[in-house]
């Protein structure tokens, strides 16, 4: 537990010390919506599947579904978090990455949307209980 909270440490010091490197690369990507998270700086830490973008190190989650997951663990909206962030992003939004609003409002739209999509596709791929299906548990 102690070693792990240790490699996590490193692994996030390592990370930051990317961020700059990542924002000059401008890798290119399929979907043009995933370009904020590159230039930015965030696919440094974060994947962000729906959009193609892999992260370099897989330090922070994925923000596919981001859009909920923040309400979910911090009690708070994406837009606030990204606003008033705590933990590991505290440190990088007030130090490493600089978000104007116009980015705050360009990604907290996009992970909005794909969250939507990706629920809806979701959705459909989960197939119906059939009649006969014994109980799962
Ligand atoms: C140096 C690594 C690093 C970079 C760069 C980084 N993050 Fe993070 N981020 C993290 C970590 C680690 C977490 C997990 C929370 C924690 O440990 O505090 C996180 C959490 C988040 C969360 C909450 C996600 C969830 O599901 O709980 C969001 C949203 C987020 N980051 C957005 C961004 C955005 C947008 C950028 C680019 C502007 C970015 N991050 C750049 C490391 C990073």
């Amino acid at each position: 537990m102690r070693w792990k909270r240790v490699t996590n440490a490193v692994l996030v010091v390592a990370a930051m010390l990317g961020v700059a490197t990542a924002a000059r690369a401008g890798a290119q990507q399929r979907d043009p919506r995933a370009t904020i998270f590159v230039a930015r700086g965030c696919s440094q830490c974060h994947g962000v599947w729906a959009l193609g973008v892999k992260a370099k190190s897989d330090v922070g989650p994925d923000l596919t579904f981001a859009y909920v997951d923040v309400v979910n663990r911090y009690g708070t909206s994406l837009e606030a978090f990204l606003y008033n962030p705590t933990g590991v992003m505290r440190l990088m939004l007030a130090s490493h990455l600089h978000l104007s609003s116009a980015d705050r409002d360009s990604i907290t739209h996009i992970l909005g949307r794909i969250y939507r999509l990706h629920r809806a596709q979701l959705r459909q791929e989960i197939p119906p209980i059939a009649k006969d299906t014994p109980s799962p548990d």
